[in-house]
């Protein structure tokens, strides 16, 4: 760093074409920043609710929830000097990005938290465009409960044709009735379920309103679950979105399964959307991910403006592909991940259907029958509930589980053997989705989080070519700080 900042100052110092012209090659880029970013962690009043209700006191960037948009454009290079202001330490982690591994912002494995006061520059190159985004990894089922999140996109260098690039950041809070955010973080029992589910969930750090729209618009919708435990499953009434990437990764163009478009916490999806309803006409955008709680998220309200000339249903924008090798399946070296703990995970499959649990658990079904005694299959000591091969993770300093050699390919066969979802994610690389529940998948994704269902696997295949420790991970907060982490070293 200290390096970069003295070329700098000398690039500053002299006049910027005379030095290009003197010196025998360009300057390195890794010294110029192409982007450059201020974030100030710190407590802010905001109006989540909106509406007459009052302000949320949160905890957020630049006194805004979700933090200010960061955008540049692929390859280019991004520096961002982050000001803790929390009364806590805190760090920034680059979801998705394949960062250095100095650069990923795990506590105690790549760098110091950042205490309060304290400020660090984070430097790095973004290698694939995509949707991404940025929060904490420390404390992180209350800095990013309280509003620590923001959206990072990385676009393309010929950015598809649409009509209009939309970014929504899906957040979900834990509201009390004058609109303040309920305590009670890190609730065992919670942690031990489906973790902190709120009550209240918006869109860009607001409940949504409407959604207005002009008839023959086409839109790139970019949506990112930022929420600590909310799955969606959103299905776009009366209209047919086609999914374009996950998780900032093209992928073959293709309408959801179902129409539902399916997003665990921290996945993204990138969908276009043609707006082939009439003016003046209206649509609901319903979540109906836990079946017996579906709700209307937004309304899609059309604008009385004169339609545009509808676009082609043959003519659907491709992405041009990203840069991480192709991992190759007869080479790859296969590592068994086993997820255990949590309630009920002694129990049969049977009872367990998709989304309903936390349906039968939030419409008020029977919890006491559920957690009878001796349920928390072989519950562990303090706080430690979730298993990645037996072994529950307590803080980030942790000895690698698996090593890979750098530049070979991992196969990580994934199974959960619990009642509950865990998104998984995956630092420093982007991995294939070869196969879920031993079939191979459709259309081999390519993701950093898998959401992988009760008693369901998934088996995730990538070429280990950045080295260092990676934090693999539920993403369901309470989970990971519940013990479901582990480190893979590449090395
Ligand atoms: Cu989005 Cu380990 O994190
Ligand atoms: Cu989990």
């Amino acid at each position: 760093m200290a390096q970069a900042l003295g070329r700098r100052q000398f690039l500053v110092a002299a006049s910027g074409a005379a030095v290009a012209a003197a010196l025998p090659f360009r300057p390195a880029r890794a010294t110029m920043p192409d982007v450059e970013f201020r974030l100030t962690a710190a407590p802010g009043r905001v109006p989540l609710v909106g509406g007459g209700h009052p302000d949320t006191d949160v905890w957020c960037y630049n006194s805004r929830v979700p933090g200010p948009e960061i955008r540049l454009k692929q390859g280019e290079r991004l520096r961002v000097a982050v000001e803790n202001r929390l009364e806590e330490g805190t760090t920034v982690h680059w979801h998705g990005i394949r960062v250095p591994n100095a650069m990923d912002g795990v506590p105690f494995l790549t760098q110091r938290p950042i205490e309060k006061g304290a400020t660090f520059v984070y430097e790095f190159e973004a290698p694939d465009a995509g949707t991404y985004w940025y929060h904490p990894h420390q404390n992180s089922p209350e800095q990013i409960g309280r509003g620590l999140f923001g959206p990072l996109i990385v676009e393309e260098r010929e950015p598809p044709k649409v009509d209009r690039d939309l970014t929504w950041v899906l957040g979900d809070f834990r509201l009390l009735p004058d609109a303040s955010i309920a305590g009670g973080f890190e609730n065992r029992m919670e942690m031990a379920m489906a973790g902190r589910v709120g009550n209240t969930v918006t869109i860009d750090g607001r409940v949504p309103d409407k959604f207005s729209v002009r008839a023959g618009e086409r839109i790139r919708l970019r949506l990112i679950n930022a929420a600590a435990a909310r799955i969606f499953g959103l299905e776009f009434r009366g209209h047919r979105p086609v999914v374009i990437a996950h998780d900032g990764q093209p992928v073959e163009p293709h309408e959801p399964e179902g129409g539902q478009v399916v997003l665990g916490p921290a996945m993204r999806t990138d969908l276009i959307l043609d707006m082939v309803g009439e003016p003046e006409s209206r649509f609901q955008i319903v979540d109906s991910f836990y079946r017996n709680l579906a709700y209307r998220l937004v309304d899609i309200a059309y604008t009385d403006e004169a339609p545009l000339a509808r676009r082609s249903r043959d003519d659907l924008p491709r992405l041009p592909r990203n840069t991480m090798p192709d991992p190759d399946l007869k080479t790859a070296a296969r590592h068994a991940i086993m997820l255990g703990g949590g309630m009920m995970s002694g129990m049969g499959g049977g009872m367990m259907g998709g989304g309903d649990m936390m349906g039968d658990m939030m419409g008020g079904g029977s919890m006491g029958g559920m957690m009878g005694g001796g349920m928390m299959g072989g519950m562990m000591q303090d706080g430690a509930m979730w298993t990645i091969n037996g072994v529950a993770a307590m803080g980030h300093d942790l000895k690698p589980m698996i090593t890979l050699r750098r530049g070979s390919t991992a196969l990580l066969a994934i199974k959960n053997e619990t009642a509950w979802y865990h998104p998984m994610h995956m630092h420093g690389h982007s991995f294939r989705v070869v196969a879920q529940n031993g079939k191979p998948t459709k259309y081999r994704e390519w993701r950093d989080t898998v959401l992988i269902a009760p008693r369901e696997s998934a088996d995730v295949a990538f070429v280990a070519d950045n080295p260092g420790d990676w934090m693999i991970h539920c993403h369901v907060l309470d989970h990971q700080e519940g013990g479901m982490m582990a480190v893979i070293r590449v090395a």
